[in-house]
């Protein structure tokens, strides 16, 4: 309810209520409301680490304000406990605010999650991450990257959640150290030279003289470590932020004395911004973009946030009502109901109440009964009761009384209103959603028909769902309602969702595995529309699926079966039509999963983000692939487009690095959608489909090395042991399958704004690497992930390298870089490689150069070019 009332008010103060990811976070007169920070069940009953965290929160919204120079800090935080805490009169019941929800979630040590903190990020450079895990052991004052200052880590782990921006030192698996042409000689990765620190392997010092001149190395074991303090200038939050002097990000003030961002070293952060400083980033950011949230002098207390503590309920007790505007079509409407009874008997549990309302004229089954009631049954069933008696509105106002009937004050009550309209009501009245806001009812709404929803922003922020989708995908809109009813640990896989159309006296013959990770109870629906077809499913054992019922009024066959480790592996369905007519079958296959600490099924979640500040806009079609917090990394992820009710593109979707996919190997599979032809809605199926077995899952540990104890130099006693990480590869046996589907999204006039149709540029290539250097004959060698014509598809026509002696010159202007002459490329084919594939080429400088910056772009086939990519240096001679 405080959330609720809360989003409202936010909502009107700032009319900014658009909500890209499921966080609320919002800022207003220099105050972020609305951050959820949620303890995960994982976390022992803890009261003083409680305290910690919220003493930790107070001096890290005086961090913030520091580091934004005045701008943002923490005003308002919910925090979500467990139920396994034990209750207190101050925390408030919880029902809208929910751990998927939350921004970020401390959690313990567990198999099935990544054992160290870290920030979920698909986009980056200005744009939100999901949420930010971090681990109790920040708290513990040894931790390499938080030591004695937690407060300063969580600002910047908050600075990659909230405004998109990177670490500044190497990241795990790259080179620590670079070659800097402005100091002609390596330099450690970090982003001003202010941060002072010593070059050890062990006890000894690692001397510019023990260089290896053939790969340009430190010997092996050389780190660098900063001081824990005595840093000239104050930057970077984004670099080692425990530096005691360190409180800004890094900027582009080139004011003497002043240290300013080092645009060289190749982070992630040059990397993937266009070597823009992260300040730049953060200071162009909505949050502060034209002065939005300029700078004030508040004083410490004012600082200091408001804390709002919710508890999670034992148990969750949903009261459903459910009002249906089905069409006038006898067959539509038959899957209406049928993808109504499939959203009823999957899923919720037997505390979830149901009232069907389908005519509020008509009182017989709109009491809240038991789902699996005869009751609700029937009023599924009667496909052909006659509906136009009541209007929508009426229908609407009987359900919103219905669930006002209800105590509300018992723990877990939670209230849905759920609209699926076919017809030309197309969304709720403000009245109506402003009453349902005060009473506690969760509005959602799945519109079927042309229209698009009206209020949908409203519905959202009310923390409802709201989507607009074609009848043939109904199945797939119900399922993202259920998943968003459900907490994570109860929510069913989808294996697949297809429809398909039989001829008559046909059969047809289908496969589907089952990976490792599945255990629990499968499913089978065959949703048929005139004749019941015969269904034979068969398990990778040979042996026929035992359970099966037919419910003939709503004209679908279920089969069950119990699915543990022998089970896993290939399944096998057959469908015969048995009459001369065509028949229309949705099949859907799903898996109820049983779930365990150390063992979570492979989920999959897939989502579109289009970014505006292009123009004609960019659309990124995403899909994440992942067991639990680990990755699972060569999946076969294909993205279907459509639009209205049509397939509009297929399109590869990838994990591999490079243009939309931002960082290789995390589970996050990226690709763009340029094939854009008509205005109007669009959404997206994601299926993953592994014909060859090749997926694996990764999970990265985080090791903690101990440091040697140095007696000669106190100061480096401060140092907590350094990290290293290791990953262990799980191959999959079986081979994995999935479907899911994303929300809508509006092509609308703003692509309008080039004529000729849109032709994108090729993306910009952002992982650039020099693979190998031949320093007698200066011979460079290149590698790259290809974009494609128009952004990451197709292929593009040509690639322009360019160098400079001077790295920076060249990132500040790399049009007036040298280009490299076809003549100094060695073995290529010439033409660029089809989008996702590796490039490599060879490059031959001139004699005299020492060293040498490159960087280089992609242009397609109507001279339009990409922007230029990320850039790399090496040295021939010292
Ligand atoms: C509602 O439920 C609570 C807790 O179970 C109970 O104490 C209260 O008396 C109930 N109120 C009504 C009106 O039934
Ligand atoms: C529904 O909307 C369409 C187009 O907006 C209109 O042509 C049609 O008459 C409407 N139907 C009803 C029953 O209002
Ligand atoms: C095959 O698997 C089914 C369940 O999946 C089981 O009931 C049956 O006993 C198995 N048959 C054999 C021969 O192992
Ligand atoms: C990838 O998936 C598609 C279907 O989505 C399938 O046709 C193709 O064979 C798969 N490729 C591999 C290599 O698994
Ligand atoms: C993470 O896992 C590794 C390997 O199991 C272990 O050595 C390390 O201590 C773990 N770290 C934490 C914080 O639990
Ligand atoms: C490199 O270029 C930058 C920017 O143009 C300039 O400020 C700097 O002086 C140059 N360095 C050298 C060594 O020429």
């Amino acid at each position: 309810m405080e959330l609720l009332k809360f989003l409202l008010f936010i909502c009107l103060m700032t009319g900014a209520c658009a909500l890209e990811t499921q966080s609320h976070l919002k800022i207003s007169r220099n105050g972020y409301q609305l951050l959820v920070v949620a303890v995960h069940d994982s976390v022992p009953d803890n009261p003083a680490l409680f305290e910690k965290i919220k003493t930790t929160f107070t001096k890290a919204s005086k961090v913030l304000y520091t580091a934004t120079r005045n701008r943002a800090y923490f005003q308002k935080i919910f925090f979500l406990l467990p139920n396994t805490w034990t209750n207190r009169p101050e925390y408030k019941p919880s029902t809208s605010v929910t751990i998927s929800g939350a921004d970020i979630i401390f959690s313990a040590p567990r198999s099935t999650r990544r054992n160290f903190s870290h920030t979920r990020m698909y986009a980056g450079c200005g744009h939100q991450g999901f949420h930010t895990q971090l681990l109790t052991d920040i708290f513990s004052n040894s931790h390499p990257l938080v030591q004695s200052s937690p407060e300063k880590f969580i600002v910047h782990e908050f600075a990659k959640l909230r405004y998109g921006v990177f670490e500044e030192y190497s990241s795990p698996g790259e080179n620590q150290f670079y070659f800097s042409t402005t100091y002609g000689r390596l330099d450690p990765v970090r982003c001003t030279v202010g941060l002072r620190g010593v070059i050890k392997n062990g006890q000894a010092f690692c001397l510019f003289s023990s260089i290896d001149p053939e790969t340009g190395e430190f010997p092996p074991g050389c780190t660098y470590i900063p001081y824990p303090f005595r840093a000239s200038g104050t930057a970077s939050m984004m670099d080692h932020q425990y530096v005691r002097e360190i409180k800004d990000f890094c900027d582009d003030d080139q004011t003497p004395g002043h240290f300013s961002h080092n645009v060289e070293p190749p982070n992630r952060q040059n990397r993937l911004c266009s070597h823009r400083s992260t300040w730049d980033i953060i200071s162009n950011t909505p949050d502060f973009l034209n002065n939005a949230n300029p700078p004030g002098s508040l004083s410490d207390s004012q600082l200091t946030p408001q804390f709002i503590v919710f508890r999670a309920p034992s148990r969750r007790r949903r009261r459903l009502a459910v009002v249906l505007d089905p069409p006038q079509e006898f067959h539509k409407r038959l899957r209406l109901h049928q993808a109504v009874d499939h959203f009823l008997t999957e899923g919720f549990d037997d505390e979830t109440k149901v009232a069907i309302i389908t005519n509020a004229a008509h009182r017989k089954g709109t009491r809240m009964r038991s789902r699996r009631s005869a009751a609700v049954k029937s009023s599924l069933q009667s496909i052909d009761q006659f509906y136009s008696l009541s209007t929508m509105r009426s229908r609407i106002r009987r359900g919103i009384e219905i669930l006002k009937k209800r105590n509300s004050t018992k723990e877990g009550m939670e209230f849905h209103l759920i609209v699926i309209s076919c017809n030309n009501q197309s969304g709720f009245e403000t009245e109506v959603l402003q009453e349902m806001a005060t009473t506690g009812i969760t509005p959602h709404f799945i519109h079927c028909g042309e229209n698009g929803i009206e209020n949908m922003e409203k519905i959202r922020l009310q923390g409802g769902h709201a989507e607009s989708r074609n009848q043939r995908s109904i199945f797939y809109a119900v399922q993202r309602l259920s998943d968003k009813l459900h907490d994570e640990k109860d929510v069913s896989v989808q294996i697949s969702n297809e429809n398909i159309e039989l001829d008559g006296d046909t059969a047809y013959h289908s496969e589907f595995s089952l990976d490792d990770s599945l255990r629990g109870e499968l499913t089978i629906r065959l949703h048929y529309s005139t004749s019941e077809p015969s269904v034979q499913v068969v398990a990778p054992n040979g042996s026929e699926c035992i359970y099966k019922s037919t419910d003939r009024k709503l004209r679908y066959i279920r089969l069950t079966s119990l699915v543990s480790h022998n089970e896993q592996g290939k399944w096998s369905i057959t469908i015969k039509n048995k009459t001369p007519n065509k028949e229309s079958i949705n099949v859907l296959v799903m898996l109820q999963p049983i779930i365990s600490e150390d063992e979570v099924p492979i989920r999959t979640n897939a989502w579109v983000k289009v970014f505006h500040e292009h123009s004609p806009p960019r659309v990124g079609v995403y899909a994440e692939v992942m067991n639990g917090g680990h990755p699972v990394v060569n999946a076969n992820v294909t993205a279907h487009v459509y639009h209205e009710d049509r397939k509009v593109a297929v399109i590869p979707l990838r994990d591999s690095g490079g243009g939309f996919d931002i960082m290789k190997n995390d589970g996050i599979y990226s690709n763009s959608f340029t094939e854009i032809e008509s205005q109007g809605r669009h959404y997206v199926e994601v299926m993953i489909e592994d014909v060859l077995t090749n997926s694996e899952i990764h999970r990265t540990y985080e090791l903690q090395l101990p440091t040697e104890k140095d007696t000669e130099d106190d100061q480096h006693d401060l140092h907590a042991p350094r990290l290293d990480y290791h990953t262990e590869k799980i191959p999959l046996r079986h081979r994995l399958k999935r479907s899911t589907s994303s929300g809508e999204f509006h092509v609308d006039h703003r692509w309008d704004s080039l004529s000729g149709g849109y032709d994108y540029p090729p993306a910009r290539i952002n992982d650039l690497t020099v693979t190998r250097v031949n320093r007698k004959d200066r011979k460079v060698s290149l590698s790259w992930t290809a974009p494609g014509s128009d952004l990451d598809n197709g292929r593009a026509s040509s690639y322009e390298i360019r160098y400079n002696t001077n790295g920076t010159a060249l990132v500040l202007n790399p049009k007036k870089g040298m280009l490299v002459k076809e003549d100094m490329l060695g073995d290529t084919s010439g033409k660029p490689k089809e989008a996702g594939q590796v490039e490599t080429v060879t490059v031959q400088f001139p004699a005299k150069m020492k060293w040498v910056a490159i960087m280089l772009r992609s242009i397609d086939e109507n001279n339009n070019a990409g922007e230029f990519s990320n850039m790399v240096t090496t040295y021939f001679v010292l």
